[in-house]
């Protein structure tokens, strides 16, 4: 015969695993991220500009830092000619984290939502979220 405590249990179990995804967003879903964009050196641009457009950035900026490694460390070149043809240094230290120089409060507050964890800074230095930006670096010229 069957056992209908050990089917109920299974079904329950079951039911538990196929669930699971939704309550465990629970909570989660409402929070969206509010990367921010206000450090020292955004706040001395003359017009609040990525290095690309904003929707781009957002869709594209891990393919755009694939491609400024491979650009870099592959074919010896530093120099990223931007869409609206302002030049860049290719640095994720000293161009992206000189302007988001609050990894925390933007690249992490999404990241962290979209629970991804890219492993850069293994190697690559993190800003020490700084409140004052170095004044030799150059990131545009
Ligand atoms: C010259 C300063 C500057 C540099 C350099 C820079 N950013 Fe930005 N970034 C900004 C500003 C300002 C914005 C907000 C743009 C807007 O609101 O239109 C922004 C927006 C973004 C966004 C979109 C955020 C959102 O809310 O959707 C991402 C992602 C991003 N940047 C990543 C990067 C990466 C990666 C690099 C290096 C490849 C980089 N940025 C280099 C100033 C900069
Ligand atoms: C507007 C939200 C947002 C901001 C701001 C943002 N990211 Fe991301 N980033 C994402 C999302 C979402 C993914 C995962 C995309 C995917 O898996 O396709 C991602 C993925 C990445 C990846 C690839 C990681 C992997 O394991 O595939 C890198 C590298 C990265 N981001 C770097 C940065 C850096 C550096 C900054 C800050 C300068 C930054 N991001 C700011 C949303 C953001
Ligand atoms: C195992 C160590 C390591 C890891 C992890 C790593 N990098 Fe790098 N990366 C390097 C080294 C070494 C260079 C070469 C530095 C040079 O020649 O100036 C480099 C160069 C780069 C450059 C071009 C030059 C520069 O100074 O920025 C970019 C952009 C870059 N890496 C992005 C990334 C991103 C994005 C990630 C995470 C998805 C990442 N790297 C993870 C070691 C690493």
């Amino acid at each position: 015969m069957y056992d209908g405590g050990k089917i109920l249990f299974g079904i329950l179990i079951f039911l538990a695993f196929v669930t699971f995804p939704f309550y465990n967003d629970i909570g989660k879903a409402n929070v969206k991220p509010e990367p921010k964009i206000d450090t020292p050196e955004i706040q001395k641009l003359p017009q609040k500009k990525c290095v690309e457009p904003k929707a781009f950035m957002k869709a594209e900026h891990m393919k755009l830092l694939n491609e400024w490694r491979d650009s870099a460390v592959r074919d010896g070149n530093r120099v990223y000619v931007a869409s609206d043809g302002k030049r860049y240094i290719i640095s994720l230290q000293n161009t992206c984290m000189r302007c988001h120089s609050n990894k925390k409060e933007f690249c992490d507050k999404c990241h962290n939502y979209a629970e991804v964890n890219p492993y850069c800074w293994d190697c690559h230095i993190a800003p020490k979220e700084a409140k004052i930006a170095p004044k030799e670096a150059k990131n545009e010229y």
